[in-house]
């Protein structure tokens, strides 16, 4: 291929051809939206590090599931903050069948049958320490979280969770919940696995948003290296091996390269996660007008896509799919 037979502007001449020619499309199919719920009633409270998003109490999620099906948005990720009263370090409310994860599932599946119910499987939100597991003598024992984890798993999928979402990075984790989801016979209930989740500075407003900070220490002992790529493909032929039905790559955008080449690895569809940081800093550098929000916006979650993602997890995700609408 050589100028000037071959003319690279001819496609990219109007717009009509540049869709044509396009290799990515975004569509509302692509997205699962992160909700974030709290206890009490009619609750809708700010997170000032998230602009635009809020934590509801369940009374007032209705006017929101209505939102996200008029957008065809399909698919939703459940979050809860949990008062300090609650927390422990063996993850009791975790596995509280009344606990407001699990009644939140049972409503939302009852409010809206079709949207795919994910919830977030970890102890952190539960936790005294903040962490994902267990903790004895300053440490985050693997083992004895796999049991509170399994028992998690298996409350959601009693509550009426389509898929639960392992976000812990405890070894054997995915093989312990299927095991227990199975035994009960739960077998068509899915697990999206946090697979690469990377011990990220860009979760900061989402643990703010939970009050899930780690209170001692940091998640490097159990969540994944910056530095490393090797480990993620690692991670991902393991959970695939456990019985993980989808895989997961969090952050997304500063792990574009991961994503490629687990895509490359696998015959598993593959998600990720565009975490909270990542939607903080272009709407912190919007409201200062130093970068335009849509177009920044629009750029990440086909990038993402480009790289490999089959979906994305995104708190852009009603803002992406107003604006194809309109
Ligand atoms: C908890 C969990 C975290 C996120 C999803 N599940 C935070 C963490 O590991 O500290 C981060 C999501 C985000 O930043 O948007 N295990």
């Amino acid at each position: 291929m050589q100028y000037p037979i071959t003319r690279n502007r001819r496609l990219r001449r109007t717009e009509a051809i540049r869709n044509m020619a396009a290799e990515i499309n975004i569509t509302a199919n692509d997205f699962i939206v992160p909700l974030f719920l709290t206890e009490g009633s009619d609750v809708k409270e700010n997170i000032p590090s998230m602009p635009g998003y809020f934590r509801y109490s369940l009374d007032g999620l209705n006017e929101e599931l209505d939102m996200i099906q008029d957008l065809s948005l399909n698919a939703i990720l459940i979050f809860v903050k949990v008062p300090n009263d609650k927390k422990d370090n063996q993850g009791t409310e975790a596995v509280n069948s009344s606990g407001l994860m699990q009644e939140s599932i049972r409503y939302i599946k009852k409010q809206a049958p079709d949207l795919l119910v994910m919830s977030d499987i970890a102890l952190d939100p539960y936790s005294v320490y903040g962490h994902d597991g267990v903790v004895t003598d300053n440490e985050i024992v693997n083992d004895p979280t796999l049991e509170v984890l399994s028992q998690m798993a298996l409350s959601h999928a009693e509550a009426g969770a389509d898929f639960v979402a392992p976000s812990d990075m405890m070894d054997g984790r995915i093989g312990a919940i299927r095991n227990a989801l199975d035994e009960k016979g739960f077998i068509n209930t899915g697990i999206m696995s946090y697979t690469a989740k990377y011990a990220s500075g860009f979760y900061g407003p989402f643990r703010e948003a939970l009050d899930s900070t780690p209170g001692f220490g940091d998640k490097k002992t159990y969540q994944m290296d910056t530095r490393n790529s090797r480990e993620a493909i690692k991670e991902a032929l393991m959970d695939q091996d456990e019985g993980a039905d989808i895989l997961m790559v969090k952050p997304a955008l500063p792990y574009l390269d991961i994503i490629s080449e687990m895509r490359a690895k696998t015959h598993l569809p593959i998600a990720a996660y565009q975490v909270s940081g990542e939607y903080s800093m272009i709407k912190a550098a919007a409201e200062n007008g130093w970068l335009d929000n849509d177009s920044a916006m629009m750029e990440t979650v086909i990038s993402i896509k480009r790289a490999g993602a089959d979906f994305i997890a995104s708190y852009f995700a009603k803002e992406v799919c107003t604006l194809l609408n309109n």
